[in-house]
């Protein structure tokens, strides 16, 4: 029997997508007296980990917000080494994240990019495009105003090319011409390390999303955690703007 029936994450309420804030690198390797670079090498680690959970979890996406629109604020010297990181993930975990039949996507800007990123970027999503078990979408170079903004203006020149008429703009077109065109909404959003925000990340697909905030630092996100976030999920009764189940039932009892 697969582990995750055996401890009652019975599959039917398993978030679908799971989408994850990985914070708090810099204060886990503060918290030891190293340089935050620790912290960045030591959550690579935890990426691998929350992959092999979320497979054996039977999640069908998972979304890592791995660098922001915004990082690239961060001391030159932060900027490179996780661009380096990123790179030496890619290149050592890829052979594997394949035979495991994982499918690679990458959201974000891609443009200003360095291109030896780039190249890995397009090689990873290249290798792994007709894979069909677990999809890992890679939040890189990655801000949700950047991401509408860039999908509005696709938008504006659909329109004003003829290829698309104003009257036909509703929330799916906008979607539809979202970096996340084809993957469906995060069910369940976690983010760690006790922050409670979403620092534009996925801010029109997690209207509806269900919010974790769990105070461990992200090098220290494990499996067991990551069990507990999903059963904190399994709790939640999602309603997406309607009323909930036990209300539904009490209106009819009283309208009879
Ligand atoms: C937040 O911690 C973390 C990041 C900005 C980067 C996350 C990147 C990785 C885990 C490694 C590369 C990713 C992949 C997918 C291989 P922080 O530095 O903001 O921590 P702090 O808030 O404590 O300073």
């Amino acid at each position: 029997m697969p582990e995750r029936m055996m401890e009652n994450t019975g599959q039917s309420m398993v978030p679908r997508h799971v989408a994850i804030i990985m914070d708090g690198n810099g204060r886990w390797a503060k918290a030891r007296g190293l340089p935050r670079g620790f912290g960045h090498r030591k959550g690579v680690e935890a990426v691998r980990d929350a992959v092999k959970s979320a497979r054996e979890f039977g999640i069908e996406y998972l979304t890592l917000y791995a660098f922001s629109s915004e990082n690239w604020r961060r001391p030159e010297d932060e900027v490179n080494d996780l661009m380096g990181l990123l790179k030496i993930f890619i290149k050592r975990d890829l052979a594997e994240l394949h035979s495991a039949d994982v499918r690679i996507r990458i959201i974000g800007a891609r443009d200003g990019l360095r291109s030896d990123i780039l190249q890995l970027l397009l090689e990873a999503e290249e290798t792994t495009k007709n894979n069909g078990g677990l999809v890992l979408v890679i939040a890189f170079n990655y801000g949700s105003r950047d991401e509408i903004a860039r999908a509005v203006a696709k938008i504006a020149g659909d329109v004003a090319g003829g290829r698309l008429a104003a009257s036909e703009i509703l929330p799916e077109t906008i979607s539809h011409y979202l970096d996340t065109a084809d993957i469906p909404d995060p069910d369940l959003l976690i983010r760690t390390s006790g922050e409670v925000r979403l620092s534009n990340f996925l801010m029109w697909q997690a209207a509806y999303s269900e919010l974790v905030f769990i105070p461990e630092f992200w090098p220290d996100f494990d499996r067991k955690i990551f069990l507990q976030a999903i059963e904190t999920y399994k709790g939640r009764e999602r309603r997406f703007g309607a009323v909930g189940k036990a209300d539904v039932g009490s209106k009819i009892a009283e309208s009879i």
